[in-house]
Protein backbone atom coordinates (compact mmCIF):
# COMPACT_ATOMS: atom_id res chain seq x y z
CA UNK A 1 0.00 0.00 0.00
CA UNK A 2 3.21 2.15 -0.61
CA UNK A 3 1.35 3.92 -3.35
CA UNK A 4 -1.05 5.70 -0.96
CA UNK A 5 -0.20 8.59 1.49
CA UNK A 6 1.47 6.83 3.94
CA UNK A 7 -1.28 8.13 6.51
CA UNK A 8 -4.38 6.51 4.61
CA UNK A 9 -5.29 3.59 6.43
CA UNK A 10 -7.41 1.02 3.61
CA UNK A 11 -9.69 -1.34 4.92
CA UNK A 12 -9.73 -4.92 3.15
CA UNK A 13 -13.03 -5.91 2.36
CA UNK A 14 -13.54 -9.32 0.47
CA UNK A 15 -16.64 -11.12 -0.92
CA UNK A 16 -16.31 -14.63 -2.30
CA UNK A 17 -18.97 -15.56 -5.13
CA UNK A 18 -18.30 -19.05 -4.72
CA UNK A 19 -18.94 -21.34 -7.19
CA UNK A 20 -21.41 -23.44 -5.15
CA UNK A 21 -23.09 -20.48 -3.99
CA UNK A 22 -23.97 -19.15 -7.08
CA UNK A 23 -25.20 -22.83 -8.23
CA UNK A 24 -27.47 -23.22 -5.16
CA UNK A 25 -28.21 -19.96 -4.07
CA UNK A 26 -26.36 -20.63 -0.93
CA UNK A 27 -24.93 -18.08 1.58
CA UNK A 28 -21.98 -15.68 0.34
CA UNK A 29 -18.57 -15.03 2.27
CA UNK A 30 -17.83 -11.54 3.39
CA UNK A 31 -14.81 -10.97 5.19
CA UNK A 32 -13.06 -7.61 6.19
CA UNK A 33 -11.61 -5.90 9.14
CA UNK A 34 -14.11 -4.03 10.53
CA UNK A 35 -11.84 -1.99 12.88
CA UNK A 36 -12.70 2.04 13.17
CA UNK A 37 -10.75 4.42 11.58
CA UNK A 38 -10.00 7.78 13.27
CA UNK A 39 -8.26 10.38 10.73
CA UNK A 40 -8.00 14.31 11.06
CA UNK A 41 -9.81 16.53 8.48
CA UNK A 42 -7.82 17.70 5.81
CA UNK A 43 -5.70 14.51 4.92
CA UNK A 44 -6.24 12.05 2.24
CA UNK A 45 -7.87 8.33 2.94
CA UNK A 46 -8.48 5.39 1.07
CA UNK A 47 -10.51 2.88 2.12
CA UNK A 48 -10.42 -0.45 0.02
CA UNK A 49 -12.90 -3.35 -0.81
CA UNK A 50 -11.49 -6.37 -2.17
CA UNK A 51 -13.98 -8.28 -3.93
CA UNK A 52 -13.27 -11.93 -4.72
CA UNK A 53 -15.46 -13.98 -6.99
CA UNK A 54 -15.57 -16.69 -10.21
CA UNK A 55 -15.30 -15.37 -13.82
CA UNK A 56 -17.83 -17.53 -15.02
CA UNK A 57 -20.55 -17.58 -12.58
CA UNK A 58 -20.35 -13.61 -11.29
CA UNK A 59 -20.98 -10.82 -13.63
CA UNK A 60 -20.35 -8.71 -10.49
CA UNK A 61 -22.11 -4.92 -9.75
CA UNK A 62 -20.19 -3.23 -6.54
CA UNK A 63 -20.78 0.02 -4.71
CA UNK A 64 -20.02 2.20 -1.84
CA UNK A 65 -22.27 3.22 0.60
CA UNK A 66 -23.00 5.58 3.32
CA UNK A 67 -24.42 5.84 6.38
CA UNK A 68 -24.87 8.94 8.73
CA UNK A 69 -24.59 8.29 12.26
CA UNK A 70 -27.29 8.92 14.77
CA UNK A 71 -27.02 12.07 17.14
CA UNK A 72 -25.08 11.12 20.07
CA UNK A 73 -25.12 7.07 19.88
CA UNK A 74 -23.24 4.76 17.97
CA UNK A 75 -26.00 3.22 16.26
CA UNK A 76 -26.86 3.91 12.41
CA UNK A 77 -29.78 6.42 11.72
CA UNK A 78 -30.21 6.76 7.93
CA UNK A 79 -30.88 4.47 4.75
CA UNK A 80 -27.36 3.58 3.37
CA UNK A 81 -26.91 6.15 0.73
CA UNK A 82 -25.14 5.23 -2.39
CA UNK A 83 -21.73 7.40 -3.06
CA UNK A 84 -21.90 8.66 -6.33
CA UNK A 85 -20.77 12.13 -5.74
CA UNK A 86 -17.42 12.61 -8.23
CA UNK A 87 -16.41 15.92 -6.68
CA UNK A 88 -16.41 14.29 -3.15
CA UNK A 89 -15.08 10.79 -3.35
CA UNK A 90 -12.46 9.53 -6.01
CA UNK A 91 -13.79 5.67 -7.17
CA UNK A 92 -10.59 3.69 -8.61
CA UNK A 93 -11.11 0.07 -9.71
CA UNK A 94 -8.97 -2.62 -10.53
CA UNK A 95 -8.78 -6.33 -11.33
CA UNK A 96 -6.32 -9.15 -11.70
CA UNK A 97 -6.98 -12.64 -12.70
CA UNK A 98 -6.11 -15.76 -11.09
CA UNK A 99 -7.39 -19.05 -12.83
CA UNK A 100 -11.06 -18.68 -12.52
CA UNK A 101 -10.84 -15.77 -9.62
CA UNK A 102 -10.74 -12.63 -9.71
CA UNK A 103 -9.89 -9.78 -7.69
CA UNK A 104 -11.57 -6.46 -7.94
CA UNK A 105 -10.55 -3.50 -5.42
CA UNK A 106 -12.49 -0.97 -5.54
CA UNK A 107 -10.68 1.86 -3.70
CA UNK A 108 -12.71 5.19 -2.20
CA UNK A 109 -10.44 7.96 -1.77
CA UNK A 110 -11.13 11.01 0.11
CA UNK A 111 -8.47 13.75 -0.93
CA UNK A 112 -9.33 16.08 1.22
CA UNK A 113 -11.53 14.76 4.80
CA UNK A 114 -13.78 16.77 6.11
CA UNK A 115 -15.62 16.29 9.66
CA UNK A 116 -18.81 15.53 7.46
CA UNK A 117 -17.63 12.65 6.24
CA UNK A 118 -17.77 11.17 9.55
CA UNK A 119 -20.19 8.23 9.76
CA UNK A 120 -20.54 4.47 8.63
CA UNK A 121 -18.84 3.25 5.48
CA UNK A 122 -19.59 -0.31 3.54
CA UNK A 123 -19.60 -1.95 0.32
CA UNK A 124 -21.47 -4.35 -1.35
CA UNK A 125 -21.33 -6.78 -4.23
CA UNK A 126 -23.41 -8.82 -6.18
CA UNK A 127 -23.13 -11.79 -8.76
CA UNK A 128 -25.87 -10.45 -11.56
CA UNK A 129 -26.02 -14.09 -13.42
CA UNK A 130 -27.04 -16.14 -9.88
CA UNK A 131 -28.48 -12.47 -7.94
CA UNK A 132 -26.37 -13.60 -5.08
CA UNK A 133 -25.10 -10.76 -2.98
CA UNK A 134 -22.97 -10.22 -0.48
CA UNK A 135 -22.46 -7.34 2.02
CA UNK A 136 -19.34 -5.30 4.53
CA UNK A 137 -19.95 -5.07 8.22
CA UNK A 138 -20.29 -0.93 8.77
CA UNK A 139 -16.98 0.74 9.30
CA UNK A 140 -16.93 3.25 11.19
CA UNK A 141 -14.72 6.44 9.82
CA UNK A 142 -14.16 9.23 12.65
CA UNK A 143 -12.97 12.61 11.29
CA UNK A 144 -11.31 14.71 13.85
CA UNK A 145 -10.72 18.35 13.66
CA UNK A 146 -7.58 19.52 12.67
CA UNK A 147 -6.40 21.52 16.42
CA UNK A 148 -3.56 23.41 14.69
CA UNK A 149 -6.11 24.32 11.79
CA UNK A 150 -6.22 28.26 12.67
CA UNK A 151 -3.01 27.90 13.54
CA UNK A 152 -1.28 27.30 10.48
CA UNK A 153 -1.60 30.90 9.19
CA UNK A 154 0.66 32.62 12.46
CA UNK A 155 4.09 33.01 12.50
CA UNK A 156 6.25 30.13 10.33
CA UNK A 157 7.66 28.92 13.72
CA UNK A 158 4.45 28.11 14.64
CA UNK A 159 3.88 26.41 11.71
CA UNK A 160 6.10 24.56 11.89
CA UNK A 161 5.31 23.03 15.33
CA UNK A 162 2.06 22.41 14.17
CA UNK A 163 2.83 20.63 11.25
CA UNK A 164 5.41 18.38 13.53
CA UNK A 165 2.37 17.69 15.99
CA UNK A 166 0.21 16.64 13.03
CA UNK A 167 3.13 14.59 11.37
CA UNK A 168 4.00 12.65 14.90
CA UNK A 169 -0.13 12.31 15.13
CA UNK A 170 -0.51 10.60 12.11
CA UNK A 171 2.30 8.44 12.80
CA UNK A 172 1.10 7.14 15.55
CA UNK A 173 -2.09 6.45 13.79
CA UNK A 174 -0.07 4.82 10.78
CA UNK A 175 0.71 3.04 13.61
CA UNK A 176 -2.51 2.13 14.90
CA UNK A 177 -3.92 1.49 12.12
CA UNK A 178 -2.31 -1.72 10.57
C1 LIG B 1 -4.65 -2.17 -7.81
O1 LIG B 1 -4.09 -0.89 -7.76
C2 LIG B 1 -3.44 -0.62 -6.55
C3 LIG B 1 -3.09 0.83 -6.57
O2 LIG B 1 -2.89 1.33 -7.83
C4 LIG B 1 -2.24 -1.55 -6.42
O3 LIG B 1 -1.57 -1.30 -5.22
C5 LIG B 1 -2.72 -2.97 -6.43
O4 LIG B 1 -1.64 -3.84 -6.42
C6 LIG B 1 -3.57 -3.23 -7.65
N1 LIG B 1 -4.18 -4.51 -7.45
C7 LIG B 1 -4.44 -5.32 -8.43
C8 LIG B 1 -5.16 -6.55 -8.02
O5 LIG B 1 -4.11 -5.08 -9.57
C1 LIG C 1 -13.56 10.15 17.48
O1 LIG C 1 -12.21 10.19 17.89
C2 LIG C 1 -11.97 11.08 18.95
C3 LIG C 1 -10.47 11.16 19.17
O2 LIG C 1 -9.92 9.87 19.24
C4 LIG C 1 -12.73 10.61 20.17
O3 LIG C 1 -12.53 11.48 21.24
C5 LIG C 1 -14.22 10.55 19.84
O4 LIG C 1 -14.94 10.02 20.92
C6 LIG C 1 -14.45 9.68 18.62
N1 LIG C 1 -15.84 9.77 18.24
C7 LIG C 1 -16.58 8.71 18.01
C8 LIG C 1 -18.01 8.99 17.66
O5 LIG C 1 -16.16 7.58 18.08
Amino acid sequence: MQIFHPTSAPLIMAVFCSLLSSLVGGPVVVKYSREPVTKTEGHFLSLKCLVQYEIQNCDIVNNWWYIKPAEGEAAPETEPKLITDPNHYVITVNETQKEQMRQRNIFLSFNSLSLKDSGYYQCDAKCLNSGTAAKGHLVYLNVTADPYKGLKVSTWSGQLKADAAVLAFSAILFLCCY
